[in-house]
């Protein structure tokens, strides 16, 4: 069977399908705006919808199936651990959490971990170490430090991370916003030192900015911010929960530019698509300011998670999928490139990861990625008029150029 023939192009909406949505209507909270799509059941790359029409995930939830749907060795790993112990309270310990920690933080090659769940979790809690760290080493004055930030940032979407975020639909009724940050333009590392004060304990940043469209920095960038935290005395804050973990073709994005940051910010793929899994990642210096009673999370490195993240660290210390991330990258940027001038404006990313923006005279990215979608291939749609292409890193190259096939062909249609 090719790949093409695999994807039935006939389907038509099913009464499943509607059934379903309209329940998601009545019932859920309208904060999505997703697709007509009704996942059933997935598979590496692929998801298959409730009428049995298969689609090429080429989203991979925005890096948290970087590992593919349902991998083997992870679900093998959940399952053992499901028999044994799922969830104690952080008031016992687990045989589970320490050696977790201790692989991630080897992985980081930094001295500790602090679990979290979501990616938002993550980040509200580098945000409180850094304050932390500023109030106890730095000698910050009480309530008084601040934290710079990039404009047209995605960190998440809690009270705090919207306060310091660009994005008006984010931030419209929601306030009032926490104090504290300041931004600068993505790039501009003179910006960046102006920005810096006595009071300052923290940089936040994306490496590569994925909600803005897969926005890679100038070159000298990153190691400017390395060094310009590290002369100001601040400590520099990597949000690598959808860059990091073998998505750009390395662990962490900030090793393309030779960069270590004082603190890793991590979730999506550390919990294998199975469990929500992040983690605060740095040296004792810095989580070493937490003290019993002062942050936490109930289900926190529970047993579950832990082993599975465990295991995802294994993986990712084998190689494998950085590797495959850069090798079938090269093939996706080549290829998306080759369709510049068909539609196509421009193209962004590293590795697996790309952000291509649409001649607007095509239509919306939305309206691009239901042509998408009706051609049996799942892309989201960013900033308007930008298309991201991140599938898990287990598809295969036949995959991936069928993928970019209906894309040139979506564009074609769109053209006539
Ligand atoms: C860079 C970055 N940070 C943080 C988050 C928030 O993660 P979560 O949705 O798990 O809260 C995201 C989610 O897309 C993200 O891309």
């Amino acid at each position: 069977m090719t790949i093409l023939d695999s994807v039935d192009n006939q389907a038509t909406p099913s009464s499943a399908a509607a059934e379903a949505i309209a329940l998601d209507d009545r019932y859920v909270a309208h904060n999505y705006a997703p697709l007509p799509v009704v996942a059933a059941s997935a598979e590496g790359a692929w998801i298959t919808d409730v009428t049995g029409r298969r689609y090429l995930d080429c989203l991979a939830a925005y890096s948290a199936i970087n590992f593919g749907h349902r991998n083997p060795e992870i679900i093998a790993a959940a399952h053992a651990q499901l028999d044994r112990l799922t969830l104690v309270s952080r008031a016992f310990h687990s045989d589970r959490l320490g050696p977790f920690a201790q692989a991630l933080a080897t992985l980081c090659g930094k001295d500790m971990v602090l679990p979290m769940n979501s990616g938002a979790e993550a980040v509200e809690t580098g945000i409180k170490v850094a304050r932390k760290w500023g109030a106890d080493v730095k000698g910050v004055k009480a309530n008084s430090s601040n934290i710079v930030v990039a404009h047209n940032n995605f960190h998440g979407r809690t009270t705090t991370i919207i306060s310091f975020s660009d994005d008006a639909a984010a931030r419209r009724g929601f306030g009032p916003f926490t104090p504290g940050f300041r931004s600068i333009d993505f790039g501009d590392h003179q910006a960046l030192d102006d920005a810096i004060d006595a009071n300052t304990v923290a940089v936040l940043i994306e490496p590569i900015q994925g909600e803005a469209g897969v926005i890679v920095p100038p070159a000298a960038f990153l190691p400017r911010v390395r060094e310009i935290c590290t002369r100001r005395n601040v400590l520099m804050i990597a949000d690598e929960i959808q860059s990091g973990l073998a998505r750009t073709g390395r662990t962490f994005a900030c090793e393309h530019w030779g960069v270590v940051p004082d603190v890793y910010l991590l979730g999506k793929a550390l919990g294998g698509g199975v469990v929500a899994l992040s983690a605060v990642v740095a040296d004792r210096d810095v989580l070493g300011v937490l003290h019993p009673g002062e942050h936490g999370s109930t289900f926190g490195g529970n047993p579950l998670a832990a082993a599975i993240g465990s295991t995802v660290v294994g993986m990712l210390r084998r190689g494998e999928f950085q590797l495959r991330s850069t090798e079938l990258g090269t093939q996706l940027h080549e290829r998306l490139r080759g369709l510049i001038g068909q539609g196509v404006v421009a193209v962004r990313g590293m590795g697996l990861w790309a952000g291509v923006d649409i001649d607007p005279a095509l239509g919306t990215g939305k309206q691009l990625g239901m042509a998408l979608a009706e051609r049996g291939v799942l892309v989201k749609d960013t900033q308007g008029c930008t298309l991201r292409f991140a599938p898990p890193l287990v598809v295969t190259a036949d995959e991936l150029d069928w993928a970019v096939d209906q894309f040139a062909d979506a564009l074609m249609q769109a053209r006539r």
